[in-house]
């Protein structure tokens, strides 16, 4: 499959691009900076230059013409409310509709678990992250694409054990980025799983079970 990483440099995208190459996919993998494309190279990847936060809806047409599938697993982090904006609530939103007028029908958008703020103290700007978050789930969900939506618990910089929680509701907890790149992948081999919000942990059930779990 043809599949273009938007976010192909960040901790769960370059997990995500090195397992679909190894799967055997043609993995295009979207950067900002000129000294990433030689590393996606490296990957077995192909180098898609492009700034989110500059894209307009043209370049995103341009960007994802031809694919098979689209990973969105982009996010401003901390940079600010501007760009996250931007990039968490424009980038999926900007996404949906150029997919529709190319034809590009696989989508999976990597999003947040919903109580990732809950009985903590988190500034304003994680509330705005949150409200760009949930504006994309919206443009998404309400799209005609092939979606799904996963929902990570706190992000964890391990390759994890491949053993997960994935259910449409379910206990808040850290999840191994390893883990989300594995999800991703698992997601993109089943094309039955679509039209689904998936909230996941790390957990006891191998990624392809859990995905699997789906099916009923
Ligand atoms: N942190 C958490 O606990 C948590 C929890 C749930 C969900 N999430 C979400 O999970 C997703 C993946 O997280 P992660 O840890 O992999 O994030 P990450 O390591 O910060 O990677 C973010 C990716 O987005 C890219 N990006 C940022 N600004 C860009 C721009 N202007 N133009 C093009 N690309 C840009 C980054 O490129 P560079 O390499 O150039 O920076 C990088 O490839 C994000 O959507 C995040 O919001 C995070």
């Amino acid at each position: 499959m043809k599949v273009l990483v938007i976010g192909a440099t960040g901790g769960v995208g370059s997990r995500l691009v090195s397992m679909l190459v190894e799967s055997g996919h043609e993995v295009h993998g979207l950067h900002r900076k000129p000294e990433q494309a030689k590393m996606l190279q490296r990957q077995g990847a192909t180098p898609r230059a492009g700034d989110l936060m500059e894209m307009r809806p043209s370049d995103y047409r341009d960007a994802v013409r031809g694919m098979d599938a689209v990973v969105f697993s982009a996010g401003a982090g901390g940079a600010g409310e501007v760009q996250a904006a931007r990039i968490d609530g424009d980038g999926p939103e900007m996404l949906v509709p150029a997919m529709e007028a190319e034809g590009v029908r696989r989508l999976v958008v990597v999003s947040v678990f919903p109580e990732a703020g809950r009985a903590r103290q988190v500034p304003d700007t994680f509330e705005h992250y949150m409200a760009c978050k949930k504006r994309a789930d919206v443009a998404v969900a309400r799209s005609g694409l092939d979606w799904v939506i996963l929902r990570p618990g706190t992000l964890v910089t391990a390759e994890g054990d491949g053993c997960v929680t994935a259910a449409r509701v379910a206990p808040y907890g850290d999840v191994a980025r390893g883990n989300v790149a594995a999800a991703i992948a698992g997601v993109i081999e089943r094309p039955w799983l679509r039209w689904e919000a998936i909230e996941l942990t790390d957990g006891e059930t191998p990624v392809g079970e859990a995905l699997d779990g789906f099916r009923r």
